[in-house]
């Protein structure tokens, strides 16, 4: 499978790899390692030990370094190996790292060069690290499905008309047009739909009580690989849309591998921040929908699309496309820019 090596992969949230212990995570078909050091800052190893191929996940960190559980080979996080017990330490014996930051909550991987590794190529997910606990929630789905079906998705969001009709849809985006924006650095869907519907249920906590008729809006942000912002938002019909309260989020997805994927997701809203109940309440309902719902019919997907290529299989395009087309062009794009400048 060809990937897009130099960028940035969410790899996990930062409370997924706890101050003593590991993560193991396999990343682009990768097999990783994840741990922290004393000084809690976090490092990723390939996931294979170079003497007998043991996974380093199996052993334990000493004076932050990976110690391979089956004869004692230690790997600081640069992948040196600084401890050999049976002979001297040669470079033959290290492993490889992989560049790792943390930013916005989150754990990010690079599996390119190392030398364009620059932390300050991740999207900005500033809203994320500034939102008070009472008004963050977040999950983690591992998925089957190619990480690119998980985009389509979101850049499609007439699937919740179908797909989610007692909860996220309730008609008025099928029944409106949006628009759709390319940028240098991604992809935006738009659309606002002055309607006059029923909120669907996941509107009502931003509305003042009693309101039964809203207008609504969600703006769907793509950068690559897969990290996406989505706002959503409902006013009471015929008002303003600065008036609203909109809810803030990411749907952020990690090849897996080919066929597998990462889906992180979180929320935030500028409304209630200190609604702890309000949040919990948002993080159970959106976890159960990606669950129960997306997660089985892009899993369904997979299935039938089997090991052919997306393209291949002919798909027929409808005028709900048009963004996740964009996208998977880009992506495509990138990566053949990549294969050229190697
Ligand atoms: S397999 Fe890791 S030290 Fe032997
Ligand atoms: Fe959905």
């Amino acid at each position: 499978m060809t990937y897009l090596r130099n960028c940035w992969y969410m790899a996990g949230w930062s409370d997924d790899l706890p101050a003593t212990g590991g993560l193991a995570r396999t990343l682009l078909d990768d097999p990783v390692y994840l741990y922290r050091d004393e000084a809690g800052v976090a490092h990723a190893l390939f996931d294979r030990c170079p003497h007998r191929f043991a996974p380093l996940s199996k052993g334990r960190v000493e004076d932050g370094a990976a110690v391979c559980a089956y004869h004692g080979l230690a790997f600081n996080g640069e992948g040196r190996c600084v401890r050999n017990p049976h002979g001297p330490v040669t470079r033959a014996l290290d492993v490889r790292a992989y560049p790792v930051a943390e930013a916005y909550r989150a754990l990010w991987v690079w599996p390119g060069d190392p030398a364009l590794a620059d932390p300050a190529l991740i999207r900005n997910l500033d809203f994320l690290s500034n939102a008070p606990d009472t008004a963050f929630n977040k999950g983690y789905i591992r998925g089957t499905g190619h990480y690119q079906l998980f985009v389509d998705n979101i850049l499609d969001l007439s699937h919740t008309d179908f797909l989610h009709p007692d909860t996220l849809g309730g008609g008025s985006i099928t029944r409106t047009s949006g628009e759709v924006e390319e940028r240098p650095d991604g992809i935006i869907a738009m659309s606002w739909r002055p309607t006059n519907e029923v909120p669907i249920p996941l509107a009502l906590g931003r509305l003042p009580a009693g309101v039964d008729r809203v207008d609504s809006w969600t703006e769907v942000e793509w950068s690559a690989p897969g990290v996406i912002k989505l706002v959503a938002g409902a006013v009471p019909a015929g008002t303003p849309r600065e008036l609203g309260g909109n809810s803030i989020n990411v749907h952020i997805f990690t090849p897996e591998t080919a066929t597998t994927s990462h889906y992180f997701f979180a929320s935030t809203r500028d409304f209630r921040l200190d609604d702890a109940e309000l949040n919990e309440e948002t993080r159970r309902t959106r976890q159960h929908i990606f669950e129960t719902e997306d997660e089985p019919m892009i899993a369904a997907q997979q299935e039938r699309i089997g090991d052919a290529d997306f393209w291949s299989l002919r798909p027929a395009l409808l005028k709900i496309d048009k963004g996740a087309v964009l996208v998977r062009r880009r992506m495509d794009a990138l990566i053949a820019a990549e294969a050229k400048a190697a």
